[in-house]
């Protein structure tokens, strides 16, 4: 396993009445980067937070941001987010009408550009626009909701994508992998390729989140 990847909790399974006490438990762990899954309802059957939620973490954080957004026409949340301090934005492949317009908002925003796939979209799908984006979230369950098993078709989508980006001088570009990350798969996990694994249910459900946390990176040792 590489020692160089990132944990990125998701604040999804955190206690939203107390994100503060959320934003301490990745502060205490040393986690690098808070992930916020923005759910819209119709993009997928659930509904989270937004651009409000994000201004105030950006106020009581000063690590990486990065909003996952799982929502129809990305296109008109891109400056919101981005205004509220987000410093990466992702946005899913399956819901814009056209991806490049999406990724060039972001860009001009400011932002980190990401971009997603849902497990039943090939990674082929998204080859020509590698070279404008910064990452690649792969979804590892279908979005919407926290606490799901890993969906191990993943694997060959992670390797695919990995060997995509070596030959095609883009190793700059981030894998990014979410959905149903526990301590127990994530070493494989990196080493078919991540650098970013979100974990949400296994940090935030745990008894001990800062140790969890810690035991993720402990792996990596
Ligand atoms: C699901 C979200 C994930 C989710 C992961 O739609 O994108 O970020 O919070 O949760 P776990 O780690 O519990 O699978
Ligand atoms: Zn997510």
């Amino acid at each position: 396993m590489k020692s160089n990847f990132k944990l990125a909790p998701s604040i999804l399974s955190a206690n939203f009445s107390n994100l503060q006490s959320a934003l301490d438990i990745c502060s205490e762990g040393g986690a690098h980067w808070i992930h916020v899954d923005v759910m819209d309802n119709q993009f997928v059957p659930n509904l989270t937070v937004g651009p409000p939620v994000v201004k105030s973490l950006r106020r009581c954080t000063q690590k990486f941001i990065d909003v996952h957004m799982m929502v129809v026409e990305p296109e008109k949340l891109v400056e919101p987010f981005a205004r509220a301090g987000a410093d990466n934005i992702t946005f899913h492949y399956e819901a814009a009408s056209n991806s490049e317009k999406v990724i060039d908002l972001i860009r001009s925003s400011g932002c980190k550009v990401g971009i997603s796939i849902k497990p039943n979209t090939s990674i082929d799908k998204i080859y020509h626009l590698l070279d404008k984006v910064d990452l690649v979230l792969i979804m590892s369950v279908e979005p919407g909701f926290g606490g799901q098993g890993y969906i191990k078709g993943s694997d060959q989508k992670i390797k695919n994508l990995k060997s995509y980006l070596n030959q095609n001088c883009l190793d700059r570009v981030m894998i990014e992998v979410d959905g149903g990350v526990k301590l127990h798969n994530a070493k494989h996990v990196v080493d078919l390729g991540a650098d970013i694994l979100v974990a949400g249910s296994e940090v935030f459900k745990s008894s001990d989140p800062v140790s969890t946390i810690k035991k993720f990176y402990k792996l990596a040792s």
